[in-house]
């Protein structure tokens, strides 16, 4: 059932944000930090019922300004209200997956986030929603990075910095995007330097606040000092996907040694390399790799990062 207290999703929208949406940043309320489904109670009910393969819980570099490493954790055999109060007092980070495939409310949710935004931008037609709840720590950073889909960061908790990065070299360059396109890098194998900061736009996110930036934008996060809830929500459009396969097509061509090609989406450079897209698809030659993780703590709230080191075990997801 629609969740009635919060009404409108977007408590500020006007109508000329509808030519910025997909375009330029779009900095807007909402009122989904009002909504019971993100209260302590909702969320450690989420954290209990959690199938292994839908979350990663993890630890990054400290006091690094951009964080080197990474490491992946497990809950262990903690409640809810002793993993959330772990990451209120640790260094943790979780990213709770696909939370509408475990409660139906949270699904509601996210067709109604997208049937907004569709009723409010003329032509938008959105589809594969994916929705990702972040519980983290008080002063974790998340590393330099883009991501493929079209990206929204709602804030429901606490506050967190925002740098955006124009979405083209030096800040991403055609390789970096056409590596990551075709699985042969991660998102966050982006070469970052520190003078990037200068060229970023600087968000401060509050709770009741969200973030729509423009596609595969690098993006970096500082949390402030406090528990932060957010939501990501991703998309695909049809003007997105046909980039998606244009910058795929290109990158399997410049294995094969050619250069100077296209990038416009016109029909005569998105057919032949849509083509290419789907045949190489078709082989599953290029396709992400499960790669199974190594998981080498377990959340202790004993401790004092809540982090207990273990012997290393492989996860296969
Ligand atoms: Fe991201």
């Amino acid at each position: 059932m629609r969740d009635n207290s919060i009404g409108n999703i977007l408590s500020n929208w006007e109508s000329h944000h509808a030519s910025l949406f997909g375009e330029h940043s779009l900095k807007l309320r909402h009122s989904l930090d009002k909504s019971r489904l993100f209260s302590d109670k909702a969320l450690i009910a989420l954290l209990e019922n959690v199938p292994r393969e839908h979350y990663h819980v993890t630890t990054m570099e400290k006091g690094a300004h951009n964080p080197g490493y990474k490491r992946e954790g497990d809950f262990g055999d903690l409640s809810g209200e002793e993993i959330l109060e772990a990451v209120k007092r640790g260094s943790l980070w979780i990213n709770f997956q696909n939370p509408d495939k475990i409660g139906g409310e949270y699904g509601e949710l996210l067709r109604d986030i997208y049937a907004e935004f569709e009723a409010r931008v003329p032509g938008l037609k959105t589809y594969k929603h994916k929705m990702t709840i972040l519980i983290s720590s008080p002063n974790l950073k998340v590393k330099y990075h883009f991501d493929l889909p079209g990206q929204t960061l709602w804030q429901i908790r606490g506050k967190k910095r925002v740098y955006v990065y124009p979405p083209k070299a030096p800040f991403l360059t055609r390789n970096g995007l056409e590596k990551v396109t075709i699985n042969e890098a991660h998102e966050t194998d982006l070469q970052y330097h520190e003078w990037f900061d200068d060229h970023a736009e600087v968000y401060e996110l509050e709770p009741g606040q969200m973030l729509h930036w423009p596609l595969n934008c690098p993006h970096r996060i500082e949390n402030h000092d406090c528990l932060n809830v957010s939501l990501t929500t991703e998309h695909w459009t049809k003007p997105l996907r046909n980039i998606y396969a244009v910058n795929y097509g290109n990158a399997m061509l410049r294995k094969l040694g050619l250069n100077r090609l296209a990038e416009h989406t016109g029909p005569a450079n998105l057919y032949p390399k849509a083509a290419i897209t789907a045949a190489t698809k078709l082989t599953g030659m290029q396709e992400r790799q499960k790669k199974p993780f190594m998981i080498d703590f377990v959340v202790d709230p004993s401790l004092p990062d809540c982090i207990r080191n273990i012997e290393p075990f492989q996860l296969d997801t």
